[in-house]
């Protein structure tokens, strides 16, 4: 039986288990992922241990990605670029790290927006991880102008250069001034996240009206910042699919059978919520 796992601390609240679990039935694999609760001060023994632990592979979530990705084998280029392992698999008792978001962000455009293709600017509000993968989307896509605003400018003036001249840094105070020039926004930052502070949700109303709006955030599916585009007639993409494909790749090299993200398997995980 092939087992996978997500780990982090805490992990009860991850939607991997059901996720992974669902494609586990539809396919009739008889294996098993579950959620393994490792503290920081165990995890490099963790991975340490992984090669005979019986596990094929599994997920790291917060905070064990840095971690992992400072102490696998063999990096993927996408964890590279990013810094930060979000998937796990053995090949040949060499323990590889991979990080599925960039794929999982592009993955959910195609599927809800296939024009995003064609943009060229895009604003990325939000300077942590998953901004990194996203910027990386972005660019293997074609963009030429990247703009990334964060709260905090210093953070974002560091991605800006680790990603070169495409990139540009801007604080707040830049927003209006860009909006009428970009063809694609996304949200990496928890405004609006169920309970967060919106206070300095950016007003979106000077988009070019064939701008694309899209948000990380899924807890609510319509956040406020999509919201805000859905009433202005812009044409947005939640969330969740970013989940839901990011874990495809992972899937595939435990089990051996690469999953279909459906639209029943959309609706099994939005019910768990
Ligand atoms: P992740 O790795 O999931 O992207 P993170 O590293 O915690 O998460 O980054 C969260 C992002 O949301 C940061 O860009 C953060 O801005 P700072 O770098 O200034 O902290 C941003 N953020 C969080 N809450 C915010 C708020 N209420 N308004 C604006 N930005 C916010």
């Amino acid at each position: 039986m092939k087992k996978a796992f997500v780990t982090g601390w805490p992990i009860h609240h991850s939607k991997s288990p059901d996720l992974h679990g669902f494609w586990l039935k539809q396919y009739g694999i008889e294996g098993s992922y579950e959620a393994v609760a490792v503290e920081p001060e165990n995890f490099q023994q963790f991975l340490k241990n992984l090669p005979k632990s019986g596990f094929s592979g599994g997920n790291v979530t917060i905070p064990h990605k840095e971690t992992a990705f400072a102490n696998v084998d063999h990096l993927d280029k996408a964890a590279k670029t990013i810094g930060a392992v979000n998937t796990l698999w053995l090949e040949n008792q060499r323990l590889c790290g991979g990080n599925t978001d960039t794929y999982g962000f592009s993955a959910n455009m195609d599927q809800f927006a296939p024009d995003w293709e064609h943009g060229k600017t895009a604003i990325v509000l939000g300077a942590g991880g998953a901004s990194r993968a996203i910027i990386f989307s972005l660019l293997e896509k074609g963009y030429q102008e990247i703009h990334v605003i964060n709260r905090t400018l210093e953070r974002a003036e560091n991605l800006a250069r680790l990603f070169g001249d495409k990139c540009h840094a801007h604080g707040w105070t830049s927003i209006p001034d860009l909006m009428p020039k970009t063809d694609f926004i996304i949200n990496t930052t928890s405004i609006g996240m169920a309970g967060s502070d919106v206070s300095m949700m950016p007003d979106l109303s000077t988009l070019p009206k064939s701008a694309i709006v899209t948000d990380i955030v899924y807890t609510p599916l319509e956040t406020p910042f999509l919201k805000s585009a859905n009433d202005l007639g812009l044409e947005t993409v939640d969330g969740l699919g970013m989940l839901l494909h990011q874990a495809v790749p992972g899937f595939e090299k435990w089990f051996g059978i690469r999953p279909e993200v459906t639209d029943e398997l959309r609706q099994h995980i939005l019910g768990l919520t």
